[in-house]
């Protein structure tokens, strides 16, 4: 079949839906590959580049549209673009089905097939189609990088020469797709990260990437993710209250406020009130990627940035994926690669579009003349799906038991370690001469010690760690010491420049390891 790509007609999107990459991989399904000329100027991918991976360059869009079987864009095709569409041709394109009734119902007149990008449900199989989610990844990291840019001071903290740096302390609202690369950029930046989701399932991954799930104390039974195909339901308007008021506790210290949080097909939940904002301090960024559904923040304008009358800029761009064409269309033209894989299982260059399959019914709005959407729910349940256990209840003797026998087999593999290294230093003494145990006994010893110190110590401390045990490795300054009475003027010497020199390493190192660890303290 002969798929084809047009320019993306809408102002300012630089993105689109072929590469020459994924043109080489569907020729390899047995597809003729065809795009308008110009349409991947804009996200980096030229013509000549398209023409050396074998695709056709047609002149015109006009041209495309007639000739191309299969049609691939990225946005929502214009008025003009599905007048275009005949009968018998597919559509693979976002197309926001719940929002475009009327084109949806006179594709389906004319006998167009139409797949909705948007509708490739959340399960592990179609995690490769998925496209929002990876335009979502996109808008995520986008948008720190954004607030970045707004943000008059570093993300990570910084003891310099010239002062002392505090680390930026950014609050990620909503942690889906997008908020979890915004959390992942912004803990790798090195601020420090606080995320909040309604699904407290995700607390685990929040806190696995190095930041802090915002805990609220609510106890609500959260809808199965299941149900709602791996996305939140709802929250009571107590939890959202709940919510608000951890929210306005937080603000007067959160430097960056990145919003995600939305339940599909309805308008985005106001998480950051007008208060909140009026409660930053001048300098703060708001970036609201829910602004095309109306903003998490109050003050939100779609496709803006604005300054409020205390210096918090917000941002409201709807285009994040967009501002990184060559990365998101890549991504895309990916996702459009594999959804004809599973439409061309022959390898043939034949579409068979079958409706018994979850991902291709899912997003398939469109077919045999008729509407197709909304899907049923798909036969296998959505990734978000799988619920934890609750813990079974013990009783006061069943946890006596069980800390026994903890302790039990704690000890048991304490003695047979301890048993292992007796035995193990006795051979050693039976050969070695005695001068070399004493050296080797006391070796052993403070690996020992220094493995149980260091062991517990986090990552994050490893830094001030080093620093401490740089100035505590300065004793070697009671060796100086000893030498200073010395008859020997070099000697003497020698020991004054070592105490000196020693001296500055351990004051040096422990005032570095106080500042550090100050770095660390949260509030
Ligand atoms: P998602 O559905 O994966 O994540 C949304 C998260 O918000 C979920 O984890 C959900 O549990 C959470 N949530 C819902 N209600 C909440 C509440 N009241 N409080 C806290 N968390 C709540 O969605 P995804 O793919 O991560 O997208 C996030 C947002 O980014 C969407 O609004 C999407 O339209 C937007 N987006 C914006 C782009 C832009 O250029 N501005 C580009 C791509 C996506």
């Amino acid at each position: 079949m002969k798929i084809g790509t047009p320019k993306e007609v809408l102002k300012g999107e630089n993105r689109v839906a072929m590469t020459p990459e994924s043109a080489t991989q569907l020729q390899k399904l047995g597809h003729e590959c065809l795009i308008e000329a110009g349409a991947g100027a804009a996200a980096g991918f030229t013509d000549d580049a398209y023409e050396a991976a074998g695709v056709t360059v047609v002149k015109t869009a006009g041209a495309l549209w007639k000739e191309a079987e299969v049609i691939a864009k990225v946005r929502v095709p214009t008025d003009a673009e599905a007048k275009r569409l005949k009968k018998g041709q597919t559509l693979i394109s976002f197309f926001a089905p719940a929002e475009n009734e009327l084109q949806m119902a006179d594709l389906a007149k004319k006998g167009a097939t139409v797949v909705a990008m948007e509708m490739v449900p959340r399960i592990s199989r179609a995690q490769k189609m998925d496209a929002l989610s990876s335009m979502a990844n996109i808008a995520g990291y986008r948008a720190v990088i954004e607030a970045g840019n707004n943000f008059g001071r570093f993300f990570t903290g910084q003891v310099t020469a010239a002062g002392k740096v505090p680390p930026a302390k950014v609050l990620v609202i909503g942690a889906g797709v997008a908020g979890l690369a915004a959390i992942g950029t912004s803990t790798s930046l090195g601020a420090i990260t606080y995320a909040f989701d309604v699904r407290p399932e995700v607390a685990e991954q929040i806190e696995s990437m190095g930041a802090e799930f915002v805990f609220l104390d609510f106890d609500e039974e959260q809808a199965d993710g299941a149900a709602t195909g791996g996305y939140a339901a709802p929250s009571s308007p107590e939890f959202r209250e709940k919510q608000l008021e951890k929210f306005r506790e937080m603000a007067p210290d959160i430097d960056i406020v990145i919003c995600t949080a939305l339940i599909p097909n309805r308008a985005a939940p106001v998480l950051w009130t007008k208060d909140m904002v009026e409660m930053m301090k001048p300098g703060s960024v708001i970036v609201d990627l829910a602004a095309e559904r109306g903003g998490n923040c109050e003050l939100t304008k779609a496709d803006e940035k604005i300054v409020t009358d205390n210096g918090v800029t917000i941002v409201g761009y709807t285009d994040f994926p967009s501002r990184m064409a060559t990365q998101s269309s890549t991504l895309y033209a990916t996702n459009i690669r594999h959804m004809m894989t599973d439409l061309t299982p022959e390898k043939d260059g034949v579409i068979n579009h079958n409706m018994e399959d979850d991902v291709i019914r899912g997003a398939t709005v469109t077919h045999d003349g008729e509407v197709t959407f909304p899907p049923p729910p798909p036969k296998v349940q959505a990734i978000a799906a799988v619920k934890k256990e609750k813990p079974k209840e013990l009783t006061p003797e069943e946890k006596k038991a069980q800390e026994a026998a903890a302790f039990k087999a704690q000890t048991k593999q304490q003695v047979t370690l301890i048993t292992v290294g007796a035995v193990l230093l006795l051979a050693v003494g039976l050969v070695a001469p005695a001068s070399f145990m004493q050296h080797f006994i006391v070796f052993v010893l403070s690996v020992f010690v220094g493995f149980q110190v260091i062991w517990n110590v986090s990552h994050s401390l490893h830094t001030p760690l080093m620093a401490v045990t740089n100035a505590i490795s300065s004793i070697i300054i009671v060796g100086a010491l000893l030498q200073m009475g010395s008859s020997s003027f070099l000697v003497v010497l020698l020991a004054a420049l070592s105490v000196f020199m020693a001296g500055i390493n351990i004051f040096g190192g422990f005032l570095v390891t106080r500042r550090m660890l100050a770095m660390f303290q949260k509030s």
